[in-house]
């Protein structure tokens, strides 16, 4: 089957209910949690797509009996210690840096060398903003060029609890150091600048000795070794990250209406509702719900009229991180100049982004102007490609939101699109051209 997609026609317009997947961060989260507890977990609504995947063999790997069924997926917990570290041991974390960093803090006292690959795109990723925290708490570490995978970690069974300052905003480094703190007698203190907390808002579900005192532009953790950890029953919300591109659809399409049912909307995660809003888009919750202490609700977009340009606030930036490819188109055709800073983060992903956002406005004869961290784009009301205008993208490392994001541009603002490497929507949204194929209907 080929693996390239082709878009001639922009989309007509819809008025429908979707679902989409659970989420990725709580899927992942839930396959780790679970692999400690004591006993049987279950999870319905779980993303079966390759990151999580990759979680789940990498549990297996450690010794952890797992059965994946579409209905009800089943983990078999043999306590906080319970993993077997046999010799030689390769964990592949594959595209996914959440396993990949996660699952290092639990490794931290590992009584044999472990070794973490990754594919292309995770072996082009900073690793060392994990492993020097975790080196802290007594594990060692070698890396390829002291920053990258394949790395080689080697536990200690005399860890120490640490001080640690996570300043970029990112929840994956804040969330390896939690999981080694529970691994260690004493209480480690993390400052940590304001970033998804879903790995926190577990911790206190399963009442594990964790504090969080949440100041304005950074949260107090402190974590105390854990004993014990009963069994996670979760049934997963959908995910506002995959739920973004048809968000973006949406109030771009013309005379449009979209219902995207049981979305995670965790306040750390909806960046992209706050900024879209404040561009004009309208966007309401519907039926909110807490549902172990993270919040959901179905989430209703119009077709957006009048786009208004955006001075994007920073503090907004870690809220909407995964989402600000689609968030660029939708300033593409705003009225007037956005401008988006402090977004360094944005090219330490899959792909570096900042520079794909770059490409792809380009192509859709937007101006920018892009640094390192920032990027200015000159927004055109009646953005519109001509019919033969040609795109191609192509050699993006398979970055899935460079796929996606491509996808919805061609879908709203027409040109003849062709766009590589379908596959890589494996990663996190397997189902993303199915849910694609029912708007056009
Ligand atoms: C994630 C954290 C974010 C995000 C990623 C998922 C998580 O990464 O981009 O898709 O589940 O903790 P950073 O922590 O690197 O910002």
């Amino acid at each position: 089957m080929s693996n390239i997609v082709k878009i001639k026609n922009k989309i007509g317009n819809f008025k429908k209910t979707i679902t989409v997947p659970g989420d990725k961060s709580l899927s992942i989260r839930w396959v780790l949690f679970s692999s400690l507890a004591n006993g049987t977990s279950t999870a319905k609504n779980l993303l079966m797509s390759e990151d999580v995947l990759a979680a789940i063999e990498a549990v297996k790997k450690l010794g952890i009996k797992v059965i994946i069924n579409k209905k009800e997926s089943k983990i078999f917990g043999k306590g906080i210690d319970g993993y077997k570290y046999k010799k030689n041991l390769k964990i592949n974390a594959k595209n996914s840096g959440t396993l990949g960093r996660l699952i290092l803090g639990l490794l931290v006292n590992s009584s044999n060398t472990i070794h973490l690959i990754g594919d292309k795109s995770l072996s082009k990723r900073d690793f060392s903003r994990v492993s020097e925290p975790l080196s802290k708490f007594g594990a060692k570490f070698r890396l390829r060029n002291n920053n990258f995978l394949p790395l080689k970690i080697n536990g200690s069974s005399n860890l120490k609890p640490i001080k640690y300052s996570e300043n970029k905003g990112s929840a994956q480094c804040k969330s390896s150091i939690i999981f080694a703190a529970m691994r260690t007698e004493g209480t480690t203190i993390i400052k940590a600048k304001k970033s998804r907390n879903h790995t926190e808002l577990l911790c206190k579900y399963l009442k594990l000795p964790i504090r969080v005192k949440n100041f304005k532009n950074f949260d107090k953790i402190e974590v105390n070794k854990v004993k014990k950890i009963k069994t996670l029953n979760y049934d997963i919300p959908s995910d506002i990250s995959s739920s973004a591109f048809f968000i973006v659809l949406t109030a771009l399409s013309k005379k449009s209406e979209l219902i995207i049912k049981n979305v995670n909307i965790n306040p750390t995660r909806i960046g992209i509702i706050t900024i879209l809003k404040k561009m004009g888009v309208r966007i309401i919750f519907k039926n909110q719900k807490t549902y172990k202490g993270e919040k959901k609700a179905d989430i209703k977009i119009v077709s957006a009229k009048n786009i208004k340009a955006i001075n994007c606030p920073p503090k907004l930036n870690s809220g909407a991180i995964d989402e600000f490819l689609v968030i660029f188109l939708v300033a593409a055709k705003a009225k007037g100049i956005s401008y988006f800073r402090n977004l360094s983060e944005l090219n330490q992903k899959e792909s570096p982004r900042l520079k794909w956002a770059e490409k792809i406005l380009t192509n859709l004869g937007v101006k920018t102007i892009t640094s390192n961290d920032s990027i200015k784009i000159y927004g055109n009301p009646n953005l519109n490609l001509s019919l033969d205008k040609r795109v191609i993208i192509k050699n993006y490392l398979k970055d899935h939101r460079v796929f996606m994001a491509s996808l919805i541009a061609a879908l709203s603002f027409g040109g003849k699109w062709t766009i590589h490497d379908k596959d890589s929507i494996n990663t996190s949204f397997p189902d993303f051209l199915k849910i694609i194929g029912k708007l056009k209907k």
